[in-house]
């Protein structure tokens, strides 16, 4: 089977060597990719929704796998089943769960599903009252889609007020600020809960857990991402069977009632709170980092995963995974989530993956010259497995070290608090 894949980070370089494992696939496109997903496939410098549709009909393409959740908001899923093409992803009014966290939040209310105390607003005025009359700190949050970069953590409620002007009135992320939710803060350790959905079944994969905040000790502004591990040991059995039942049905159950049945990986942020999980978001994609280290773990053949949700068949699918923890560790450019510079040669991923078990993920690299070089924030996924959480972090890092591009920045505790829980 042709395969297209859409997208360009790390998470679609995971996908993409994922994928590549398959016996099923035939050829394999990335549009428009990025340097490590052309060594797996064919990348193709497409973005046009039309051009990929007319691409995907001349190449006979089986299915699309949509990566990142903007083309899915715009309704790419949609436009591809239109035209009998298999397309893994949410449909436009199902991906309105991560794209509009109005709806998000109504729903997971109607449902019962345990999440922050929260009120949108439309108007500045309105959030401004509502956050002075407030003793808590408060989360901002831009109610549409601002590259994970749309959330305030504010202790003071200054900062909440100043957060909610810069998102409705001065319009940083532009539409996607007409309407905020303002919540409790959570306090708690996070984890990410990444389930296969195919409109009924779920197909809950094996756990993970983020580094959002740029700074070592989770300091600093909230980035896309700084590292992830798999599994998080704070998820046990017990609270993933928890989670199952208390905001995976419900929510799947509840898309099917309002008419979106959801089809493809739904995504549970989770804080993890003395009174028990509750969820921050949902967002209707892999994530990225955490893709990089699940799929490393992952033993089974993704392609026919992503075929069986597509099909309606999820319950006929055993995932198999390699029981030893992955660490990911993203090396970024120096001054990233704020400005950085880009064109820097990027040496060592070579050396790095010849350490074994290690497998580097591209985010924002290029080709200049015939050289790799960085052009984006997050560059690299630097991922290794380990037969326990410390070793799969130490060759990780080891791997880090390799690798040199000026300016590079990574966090150093990676992983750290899997370490201490587990020890
Ligand atoms: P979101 O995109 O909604 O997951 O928010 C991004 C990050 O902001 C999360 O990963 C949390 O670190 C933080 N966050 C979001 N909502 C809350 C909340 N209600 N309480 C505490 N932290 C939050
Ligand atoms: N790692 C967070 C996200 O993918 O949204």
């Amino acid at each position: 089977m042709n395969v297209l894949l859409v997208g360009n980070g790390g998470r679609e370089h995971a996908i993409a060597w994922k994928l590549s494992q398959s016996k099923k696939l035939s050829n394999l496109f990335i549009a428009p990719g990025n340097p490590g997903t052309a060594k797996l496939g064919k990348n193709i410098p497409i973005t046009d929704y039309n051009d990929l549709l007319n691409f995907a009909k001349d190449q006979k393409i089986g299915l699309v796998v949509i990566g990142p959740e903007a083309p899915l908001a715009d309704g790419l899923a949609d436009m591809f089943e239109a035209a009998g093409i298999k397309a893994f992803g949410p449909s436009k009014d199902a991906a309105r769960l991560e794209a509009d966290k109005a709806f998000s939040k109504q729903l997971m209310r109607s449902c019962s599903i345990s999440t922050a105390e929260g009120r949108v607003f439309d108007r500045f005025e309105d959030a401004k009252a509502y956050i002075a009359s407030r003793d808590e700190p408060v989360v901002v949050k831009a109610s549409g889609l601002a590259a994970g970069k749309g959330v305030f953590v504010c202790d003071d409620p200054a900062d909440g007020i100043n957060a909610a002007e810069k998102i409705m009135c001065d319009k940083i992320f532009g539409e996607a600020g007409n309407l905020v939710v303002v919540e409790d803060k959570l306090l708690g350790q996070e984890a990410s809960i990444l389930a296969f959905v195919d409109g009924h079944n779920i197909y809950v994969m094996e756990s993970a857990q983020d580094h959002k905040p740029i700074g070592d000790g989770d300091t600093g502004p909230n980035t896309g991402g700084m590292g992830a591990y798999s599994p998080a040991p704070i998820v046990t059995e017990k609270l993933l069977s928890q989670i199952n039942k208390e905001v995976l049905v419900p929510i799947v159950d509840g898309m099917n009632r309002s008419g979106s049945p959801y089809k493809g990986v739904l995504y549970a942020g989770l804080m993890l709170t003395a009174g028990g999980p509750r969820v921050l978001e949902f967002n209707v994609r892999f994530g990225d980092p955490e893709t990089q280290p699940i799929l490393m773990r992952l033993k089974s053949d993704l392609l026919e995963v992503m075929l069986a949700v597509c099909g309606g068949r999820l319950d006929e699918i055993t995932l198999k995974w390699d029981q030893r923890p992955a660490v990911c560790i993203v090396m970024a450019s120096g001054g990233y989530p704020g400005d950085y510079e880009k064109g820097k040669v990027i040496t060592g991923i070579e050396e790095a993956e010849e350490l074994g078990d290690v497998v580097v993920f591209h985010a924002g690299t290029a080709l200049k010259d015939g050289k790799v070089v960085t052009s984006g924030g997050r560059v690299l996924g630097v991922t290794a497995l380990g037969d326990t959480i410390e070793n799969a972090q130490r060759q990780a890092y080891k791997a880090v070290d390799k690798i040199k591009f000026e300016g590079a920045y990574y966090r150093k505790d990676i992983a750290a608090k899997a370490i201490t829980r587990v020890k």
